[in-house]
């Protein structure tokens, strides 16, 4: 059984039928990519997988327990976190009180020692407001936020966007530790050699469909598939 199991997803947004029989299958352990243009569906499908959006139809199996239809709390206390686009840390709070608020609702919680020795510039900066971080602290602030309460599979919505490389370089080093240590992801991502470079295996989405999947060597290995589906 894989930790996650997806078939015939389907959703809409009003009338419009934006995911079409989204099918993946994610492994313990693994770090899976999802690739495709601007308003491929990307961004929809880990809202459908998370609960953000409803899906019309399929079956989302987590761990051995369906959650398709799940409003996104309960969701969330099944093991799946969502770092969305947009991070949502809380401005006016500071880092550790983020991080502390985050963890408050989990049924099981990171403490956290473990989360600065992950991230020890938010040690550093653990008494500095949400507003006054660098892009890059944000985001990881909003990971750390996610992993606070020990979620089973993390999804991250276009986590390097508008990030230094070296900071990109950073934080795909940390997604690699936690995937080493047992933490499942995917991520959606732009940054095509980032998610090559961190994923073990890919999708790819155009128009709402899965038109490709892989491991991730085999799109390093041949271009031709990325400049197929990506245009790239
Ligand atoms: N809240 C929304 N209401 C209506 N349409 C939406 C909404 N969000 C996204 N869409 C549309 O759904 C499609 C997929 O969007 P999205 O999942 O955000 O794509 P991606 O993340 O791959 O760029 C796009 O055509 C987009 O315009
Ligand atoms: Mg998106």
């Amino acid at each position: 059984m894989s930790l996650l199991e997806v078939e015939g997803l389907n959703s809409y947004y009003g009338d419009s039928h934006i995911l079409f029989d989204i099918a993946m299958r994610v492994e313990q352990h693994e770090v899976v990519a999802l690739l495709g243009r601007n308003g491929a569906g990307k961004s929809t499908t880990l809202k459908s997988l998370m609960g953000a959006v409803r899906p019309h139809s399929g079956r989302v199996v987590l761990d051995g327990v369906s959650i398709a239809g799940k409003a996104a709390h309960t969701i969330a206390r099944r093991g799946m976190q969502l770092v969305p686009e947009d991070r949502r840390v809380f401005g006016s709070l500071n880092v550790e009180d983020n991080i502390v608020l985050a963890g408050l609702t989990a049924p099981k919680r990171w403490p956290l020692d473990r989360i600065y020795e992950m991230f020890p510039r938010l040690k550093e900066r653990r008494s500095s407001r949400g507003t006054d971080l660098s892009g890059g602290e944000q985001q990881m602030l909003a990971i750390a936020r996610a992993l606070v309460r020990d979620p089973k599979i993390v999804l991250l919505d276009e986590p390097f966007e508008g990030l230094a490389p070296i900071i990109v370089h950073d934080l795909v080093r940390v997604c690699r530790d936690l995937a080493a240590t047992g933490l499942t992801i995917i991520v959606v991502e732009q940054n095509i050699a980032a998610a090559l470079n961190l994923a073990n295996r890919a999708y790819i989405l155009n128009n709402g469909h899965v038109v490709h999947e892989g491991v991730t060597e085999e799109l390093r290995r041949d271009p031709s598939i990325l400049r197929r589906h990506l245009g790239v």
